[in-house]
């Protein structure tokens, strides 16, 4: 079985990939999307989004990173991925679950599951452009506002040449509002014959081992459950199905720390400090759903503007303090050579 961690702009970036593979657990992850539209992008476009692909696509412990596109016009995704290749990314996935307005507007993400016969196109534009030993996957939803074209998407897909899909079971019009129809992965496995990866409401154990068994496949990609608990992927894969009590989520809490400071001082060298409290009280946010403490540290910080006075308080609550001055961000956003703690099972 694998456990992949998913892709999500605006949220999981480098920085927080770093931190979320701290101690391993995932097969592989997936970058924010990279959207491709018109134009041939440079190779630093898509070193920005995955600043891994300079330390060989894998974050700091090692977990091998793809790189996610977003487009719709099927010559421009393969001259870019083309491009892309010339990083040696560990694999490419492409985006067809977006719900986002602005990208849907552009023809990109969920809107084209209208369209499977152009899925197909895209996908094997890509994998023809793409050298044979890179991985090909696409992460799709279940159809825009109804599940009624799902297995003919997927069928496209797997078609078109990619090698495995990621299914989000929701449909456009559903957004993010639970549940996830797990059943409707099993109905696409059985549709298709590439492997099929189960991902949506994976929030605990007990939920990984339903949508195991609802969906029937063996592999799952987790999305916010594992940014809410960064200890549940070790969980998964220890056949831990109680949910923590009180005094080991303590525990896990106190080896949260480093991680926190880590997070914040490789924050402080890729985004402009006024960006960074934002980012902090974002994962905080997230954290409080399974840390007491996560949920009192958030309410300390919510208000706060600037650095320096989420800082204080940071550390007030047991964040290691920064070990030198803030230094300037670099720009380039690669943070990756960065030292990181490890993020140990505390239990
Ligand atoms: C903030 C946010 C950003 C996301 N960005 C992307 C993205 O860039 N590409 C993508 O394929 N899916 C994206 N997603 C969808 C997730 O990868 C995942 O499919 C979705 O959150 C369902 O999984 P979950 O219920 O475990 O979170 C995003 C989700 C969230 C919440």
């Amino acid at each position: 079985m694998r456990l992949l961690l998913a892709p999500m702009e605006g949220l999981l970036d480098d920085v927080l990939r770093a931190a979320l593979t701290a101690s391993g657990g995932y097969d592989y992850v997936v970058t924010e999307f990279a959207r491709v539209s018109g134009t041939l992008l440079p190779e630093r476009f898509f070193r920005r989004i995955a600043p891994e692909l300079d330390r060989a696509s894998r974050t700091a412990d090692g977990t091998p990173v793809r790189v996610q596109l977003l487009g719709s016009d099927p010559a421009c995704m393969a001259d870019n991925v083309a491009r892309l290749a010339r990083l040696q990314p560990a694999g490419v996935d492409l985006n067809f679950g977006c719900p986002a307005p602005t990208v849907n507007r552009h023809r990109g993400g969920a809107v084209l599951l209208d369209e499977p016969e152009l899925l197909h196109r895209i996908a094997h534009a890509v994998r023809r452009a793409l050298p044979a030993e890179v991985p090909l996957t696409a992460k799709m939803r279940l159809g825009v506002t109804d599940t009624g074209r799902a297995l003919e998407c997927a069928a496209a897909l797997a078609a078109g040449g990619a090698g495995a899909l990621v299914v989000h079971a929701r449909t456009k019009a559903d957004g993010y509002r639970p549940p996830a129809h797990w059943e409707w992965v099993a109905r696409i496995a059985d549709a298709v014959d590439v492997p099929v990866v189960a991902n949506g409401e994976v929030w605990t154990v007990a939920d990984w081992q339903r949508c195991r068994t609802v969906s029937g496949v063996a592999d799952v990609m987790l999305g916010r459950g594992a940014v809410a608990d960064p200890f549940l992927a070790q969980r998964i894969r220890a056949g831990r199905v109680e949910q923590p009590g009180a005094a080991e989520r303590a525990l896990e809490w106190a080896a949260l720390l480093p991680l926190l400071a880590g997070f914040r001082d490789r924050l402080r060298l890729k985004v402009e400090a006024r960006h960074a409290p934002g980012r902090i009280k974002q994962w905080l946010h997230l954290l409080a759903r399974s840390y007491p403490q996560a949920q009192s540290l958030f309410a300390a910080i919510r208000g706060l503007r600037t650095m320096a006075e989420v800082e204080a308080v940071l550390c007030a609550h047991g964040v290691p303090p920064a070990a030198t001055a803030a230094p300037a961000p670099s720009g380039a956003g690669n943070t990756v050579d960065a030292p990181l703690p490890t993020l140990l099972h505390a239990a």
